[in-house]
C-alpha cells in the first residue's frame, strides 16, 4: 500500500506528482517472473509515462520500449535503452521522425497504412539501409472499453484493415528497403476481462494459418497493450494480474517455430504507482453542495475532464475524520474541471493534501500549460 510522506509535502508546493517507487520495482519484477517464456518480450509504451526517473527504472528492469514519437524516441535513448528493444508505431510518422528512427538503427516500425510504408521505404533507401517493419493490422475486435481508447474496431485511423492487408504485405514483400519482420495488433486500453485478449489471439492464429498458405512467414508477432487497472481500489490489487494476463497468450496463441511474441504494456505497468497530490484552497459553501476547490486541475491531470474516467480521491491529511459530501473540482475555467462530484470524504479542511490515486498513467504525460498553468512537478517516494 502506498504511504504518503504527509509531513513532508508541507514544505512543497503544490500541485505535484508522487510516485511509489518501491511499488513500481514490485510491479516490474512480477512482469519479469510472470513473462517468463524465453519467447516474450515486453516493451513498455512510453507514452504513459515518460518521466526520465520512472523510464530509467523500467529500463534496468530490461523491458523494451514502444514509441510513438520521434520525441519518445529520443527520451528511450536518453533513459539509456537500447535503441534495437524500441518499436515505433503511429499513424502520422514525419520524414524527420522516420529519418531519426532510422538513423538510431531501432528495432522496428509499426507501420499503419500503405502509404507509410512508401515512404520509409524512399527514405531508407536514400540513407542506403534497410528499415524492419511490422504491418499493424486492425483486428476488428471490440475492447469493450471507453470509445476514446478503443483501436481495433474495424474502420479506424489506427492500423490496416483484414480486407487490405494481403495488398499492404505483398507490397511490404516487394519493396527493396523493407524488411518484413511481423504483424503488430493493438485492441485498445483499461481491459480489464481476459475475452477480448483470447478473441485476438484467434484472430491472430486463423491469420496466421491464412497467411502461411500465401507464403508470409512472420519473426514477431507483437500484440500491443491494454492491460487495466482497478481504479476503483487502488490498494485491493496495485500489482495487475499479469500472471492471467501472459498465460491467456500462453494458452490462446499458436506461436510459430522460433518466433517471438512482444508485448507493449503502458497503463498496467506506472499506473498505480503514481498519485496527483494536491492542496484544497477553499471549501466553497453552495446552496445544496458543497466544493472543495484544489490547486490542481485538469491541465495536471486530463483523464476525468476528457474520458469521463475517475481516480479515487483520498484526504491524506485527515483520512479518519467524519465524513461529508463534496464536489472535488480545480480551478481551471472550464466546466469540465471536476475529478468527482458527490465524493464521500473525510472533513475537509483549507490547505488539507487530497491525493487522486492510480495516476502514474496517463496523468502527467498528458499534462498541459492551458491557462498559463505551470506544468506538474514530481517527487518520489526514498523506496
Ligand atoms: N500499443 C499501442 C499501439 C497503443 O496505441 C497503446 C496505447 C499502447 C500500446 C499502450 O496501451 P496500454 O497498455 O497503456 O493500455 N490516454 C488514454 C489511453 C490511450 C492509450 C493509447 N494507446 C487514457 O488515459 O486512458
Amino acid at each position: 500500500m502506498t504511504r504518503f510522506p504527509v509531513e513532508e509535502f508541507k514544505n512543497l508546493d503544490t500541485p505535484f506528482y508522487y510516485y511509489d517507487l518501491n511499488l513500481l520495482d514490485r510491479t516490474l519484477a512480477e512482469i519479469k517472473r510472470s513473462a517468463r517464456d524465453e519467447n516474450f518480450v515486453v516493451h513498455y509504451a512510453v507514452k504513459a509515462n515518460a518521466n526520465p526517473v520512472i523510464l530509467r527504472k523500467i529500463q534496468a528492469s530490461g523491458l523494451g520500449i514502444d514509441a510513438v514519437s520521434g520525441g519518445e524516441i529520443s527520451a528511450a535513448i536518453e533513459a539509456g535503452f537500447r535503441p534495437d528493444k524500441i518499436v515505433y508505431a503511429g499513424v502520422g510518422k514525419t520524414d524527420k521522425e522516420i529519418r531519426l528512427a532510422l538513423e538510431k538503427h531501432i528495432g522496428w516500425f509499426n507501420v499503419e497504412s500503405l502509404a507509410e510504408l512508401e515512404i520509409i521505404d524512399q527514405i531508407a533507401s536514400s540513407m542506403g539501409v534497410t528499415a524492419r517493419v511490422a504491418i499493424r493490422v486492425n483486428p476488428d475486435i471490440d475492447a469493450h472499453t471507453h470509445e476514446y481508447i478503443t483501436t481495433g474496431l474495424a474502420e479506424n485511423k489506427f492500423g490496416v484493415s483484414l480486407k487490405m492487408l494481403d495488398k499492404v504485405l505483398e507490397r511490404a514483400r516487394d519493396l527493396n528497403n523493407i524488411n518484413l519482420t511481423g504483424l503488430h495488433f493493438h485492441i485498445g486500453s483499461q481491459i480489464t476481462e481476459h475475452e477480448p485478449f483470447i478473441m485476438l489471439c484467434q484472430r491472430i492464429n486463423d491469420l496466421q494459418d491464412e497467411l502461411e498458405t500465401k507464403g508470409f512467414k512472420f519473426a514477431d508477432i507483437n500484440v500491443g497493450g491494454g492491460l487495466g487497472i482497478d481504479y476503483s481500489d487502488p490498494d485491493r490489487r496495485p500489482i495487475p494480474d499479469f500472471e492471467g494476463y501472459f498465460k491467456t497468450f500462453r494458452n490462446h496463441l499458436h506461436l510459430r517455430q522460433g518466433q517471438k511474441l512482444h508485448f507493449e504494456l503502458g497503463r498496467a505497468v506506472v499506473a498505480q504507482c503514481g498519485s496527483l497530490v494536491t492542496r484544497v484552497i477553499y471549501v466553497k459553501e453552495g446552496e445544496t453542495k458543497r466544493f472543495a476547490i484544489v490547486d490542481a486541475g485538469m491541465t495536471d491531470l486530463i483523464r476525468p475532464a476528457l474520458y469521463n474516467a475517475h481516480h479515487k480521491i483520498e484526504n491524506i491529511s485527515d483520512p479518519h475524520g467524519e465524513l461529508h459530501h463534496y464536489d472535488v473540482v480545480g480551478p481551471v475555467c472550464e466546466s469540465s474541471d471536476v475529478f468527482g462530484k458527490g465524493e464521500l470524504l473525510p472533513y475537509i479542511r483549507r490547505g488539507d493534501f487530497l491525493c487522486l490515486r492510480s495516476a502514474g498513467a496517463y496523468g502527467e504525460a498528458m499534462a498541459s500549460g492551458y491557462n498559463c498553468r505551470q506544468l506538474p512537478a514530481s517527487f518520489f517516494s526514498d523506496m
